[in-house]
This record gives C-alpha cells, structure tokens and sequence, in this order.
C-alpha cells in the first residue's frame, strides 16, 4: 500500500486544469457497453481505479474497452453474460449500475448485492423499485439481486427516497427506460450535473430522453440504441476540493476547464466564508483576501450544498474566526473525517447529523488515514495547509477519484510524496 507524506506551508500559486467526471463517465460506460450495438468514444476520461474497476465489470460481461490518451474506446458487449460478481461488485458501488441496461438488453441480470460502506448504509431499494415498475421480476437471494422480463415496459415512477432523490436509482432506471416499450416518466430525478450528462449521451445514442436538468425525467423507448462519440463534463467536485486548497493555503490559483453553474452552491458558501472567486470564460481564480469567516453549511440534493464537497468545507472551516457548522443529510454517517482534523488540531465536535467547527488559527502536521475518498481528499488539503509534516495513509481511497493528485498540487507549489508503506 502506499501513503502520502506532504510537508505543510507552502502557499498554492499557479494555474490547475480540471479532469472529466467520475460520476459521470461511470453511468455513461455502462451504457456504453451495455445499451450501445457499436462502438462509442468517450473522451476526458479521468484515469482512475474506479473507471479501470467499472471497465472490469465491464469487460467481464463480454464488452472490450481501450484506453487510448484520455479517452475510451468501448466496443460493446457481444455475448449473452449477464453476471457481474460479488468480487468485483464489492470494490465499487456504482457496479450496481449494469442492473438495470442488462436486463433491458439482455433479459435478465445476476448483480451482487453491494454492501455498505465507511460513509454509511447505502441501500438500492429505489434501483429495484425502479425497475420492478417497468415490469421487471427482482429477487434478492443468496447476496445477489437477480432481475429479468422479457421486455421492459414504460410506466411512471416516483423515485424519491427518504433521503430525496437518488442519483444511482435516476442512472440505473433511465437507462433501463431506454429500451423500454412505451414512455416511462420518472418523478423525483436526481438533477446532478453528471445525471443530465448521462441523460445527453443516452439521446446521442439514439435514446429520446426529456426534461434532462429538471426532476421529471420523460424517457420514450426506441428499440436499439447505437455506439457515439462523447465529451465527458469537467468534475465539480475535483474543482470544489481545490478551490478549498487554495483558500486553505491563502493561494493564487486559478482552476480551468470549469463552469459557475456546476459548482453554484460550492462558490456561493466559498464566497460568503470570504473566500473571492473570479470567474472568466474558461474558470476561475481563486483568492483569500482576508481573514476565513464562520458559516453554516447543511449538504442536499442538486441544486444544494453537495454531500461530496462536505469533507472538503469541514476541512476549511477549521480555519475560520469562529464557530461554523455542517449538516450531513445526504449520507448520514459521513462524518469519519472530523475525528481525523482534530488529530491536525481541529476543535470538532459531533452530534447526531451536524458536526459543530469551532475555528482554530493553525492545523498541525499529523499521521492520519483515509476512510473514503472525499475524506481523504480534505486530510491531502489539510495537509498542505498545516504546519509540519503528515502523513495520509489508505491513500487508495483517494486514487479512487483524483487522478495523480500529489502531481497535480505539486505542479502549484505543494510538496507532496507518494512512498510505499514500507518506507
Ligand atoms: C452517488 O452515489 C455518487 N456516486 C456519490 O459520490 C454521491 O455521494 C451520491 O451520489 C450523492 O450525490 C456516484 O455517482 C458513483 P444516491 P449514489 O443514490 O448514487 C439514499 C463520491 O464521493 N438511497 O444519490 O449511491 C442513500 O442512502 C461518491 O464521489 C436510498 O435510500 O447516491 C442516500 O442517503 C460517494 N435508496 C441518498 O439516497 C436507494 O435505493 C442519496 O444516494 C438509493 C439511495
């Protein structure tokens, strides 16, 4: 296993361009490998472990996948596999993904059963209610979910959970929806930028998707969707995490190949914690004035404050004159993180959904570990801003979804080093 050892201080200055979406190159190469009868392209395609796991999964049920400069070359599956196992499953959630296309294309699916993780339970009720709507038989046994019909049928459905929309329910079930017969209509749609991106390369597929950036998803079904070329949007949340770091370091920096309205209610918190932000055609620069200010910050759904930048802001409100506090609603028990700031010499404290950030005037260098990507994401910042030296360790978390994040930060100024463990 490998680690990061970052020695702290060293002020961010320079100019950071912004890699392709996790979140939506995921859904958008299932579908592509799954939904398409011939070969797509997509292009900024981040290379990271989650997209070589899911190419995996992929490549199991029969598709053939290339990585070539930045972009992925997916020639569809091409055989009638329609099992995506518990060992590959188990190391990426977002497996779950291939449900629904597999038994739109091929009839039926075999998926294991994904577990919970260090940010909570996280259940896939609203992915089978989903489907079970469009007509599809669904069977938990023995840790797998088994699904099949012989044709998907249109129908409308409400996917609000108890925590609101679902982002992986609005992926799985409107790729389904595609091959569907007849219109489906999906109440409650996730409406995050990566789920409007998916909903876009779908229609450049073939598909007749309606209503993509609103919350009411109308889904015509076509019979066959057809391989196409693709640009995969900038990822807001890499952009959120190091507009953070070069707050958190008092930096210059500007952040490229990013948008206002994908990072809307990450800059408007930024801004009123006092942090300045101009934004031109092409990004934004980023810029701390004076002093960073409380704020309270509470995560929701698109358009609110997203789950994944929580780590991050918790990360630089450590550092404001006063008492700041966040509350999760999204992923409930996201919170491991905090008790490893306050090993930095955070003054955090827990109870139940908020986390409460009395301001300290300095973090210090420290050992720490990372439990999930977000969170280690925020010990790497914290590192850079704190004195001394820490060390991340776990740091596979993170190469889940920045792609050579100790090279990107180092090319503005931090001094960051990826060892082995054993070292
Ligand atoms: C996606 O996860 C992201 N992952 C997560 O990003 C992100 O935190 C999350 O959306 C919320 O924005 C990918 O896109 C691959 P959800 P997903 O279904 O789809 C509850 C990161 O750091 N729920 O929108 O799994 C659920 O428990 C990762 O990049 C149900 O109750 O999230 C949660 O409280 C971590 N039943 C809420 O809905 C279900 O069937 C939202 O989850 C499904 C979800």
């Amino acid at each position: 296993m490998q680690k990061l050892i970052i020695n702290g201080g060293a002020r961010l200055e320079g100019k950071i361009q912004i890699n392709g979406s996790k979140n939506a190159v995921l859904p958008i190469a299932v579908a592509a490998a799954i939904l398409g009868d011939s070969v797509s392209v997509l292009h900024n395609v981040p290379n990271l472990t989650d997209v070589r796991t899911l190419s995996a999964v992929l490549e199991g049920l029969g598709a053939s996948i290339t990585r070539k400069n930045g972009s992925l070359y997916i020639e569809p599956i091409n055989r009638m596999e329609y099992e995506a196992p518990y060992d590959l499953v188990r190391k990426m959630r977002a497996s779950i993904y291939v449900l629904g296309p597999l038994v739109a294309k091929l009839g039926r699916a075999k998926v294991s059963f994904p577990g919970g993780c260090a940010i909570g339970p996280r259940p896939v009720d609203l992915h089978i209610r989903g489907l079970e709507r469009l007509g599809a038989q669904v069977e938990v046994k023995r840790g797998y979910i088994y699904a099949q019909a012989e044709r998907l049928v249109g129908a409308e459905i409400d996917l609000i959970g108890q925590h609101g929309p679902s982002v992986g329910a609005t992926a799985n079930v409107m790729m389904a929806a595609t091959l569907a017969e007849g219109t489906t209509v999906i109440q409650g749609a996730a409406c995050e930028p990566h789920i409007s991106d998916l909903a876009r390369f779908l229609n450049a597929m073939g598909a007749d998707v309606d209503g993509i950036g609103t919350s009411t998803l109308t889904i015509r079904g076509v019979k066959q969707l057809h391989g196409t070329e693709h640009t995969v949007i900038s990822d807001d949340i890499e952009a959120g995490t190091f507009m953070v770091a070069a707050a958190m370091t008092n930096g210059d920096v500007y952040i490229e190949g990013i948008t206002p309205p994908q990072t809307h209610a990450v800059s408007e918190k930024l801004i009123e914690a006092g942090v300045q932000l101009d934004w031109d055609r092409t990004g934004v620069r980023v810029t701390t004035p004076g002093q960073l200010k409380p704020i309270d910050v509470t995560t929701a759904p698109f358009p609110g404050f997203p789950t994944d930048m929580q780590a991050q802001m918790m990360g630089l409100l450590s550092l404001a004159s006063g008492t700041s506090t966040i509350t999760e609603n999204v992923h409930t028990d996201r919170f491991i993180h905090a008790a490893e700031l306050n090993r930095m010499g955070a003054d955090i404290r827990l109870e139940g959904r908020k986390a409460i950030i009395n301001g300290v005037s300095s973090l210090s260098g420290a050992p720490v570990m990372a439990s999930d990507l977000r969170a280690g994401a925020v010990l790497v910042v914290a590192g850079m801003a704190a004195a001394g030296e820490t060390t991340v360790s776990r740091i596979y978390h993170i190469d889940r979804g920045y792609e050579a994040i100790e090279k990107k930060l180092n090319s503005i100024g931090a001094d960051i080093r990826r060892v082995s463990d054993s070292e």
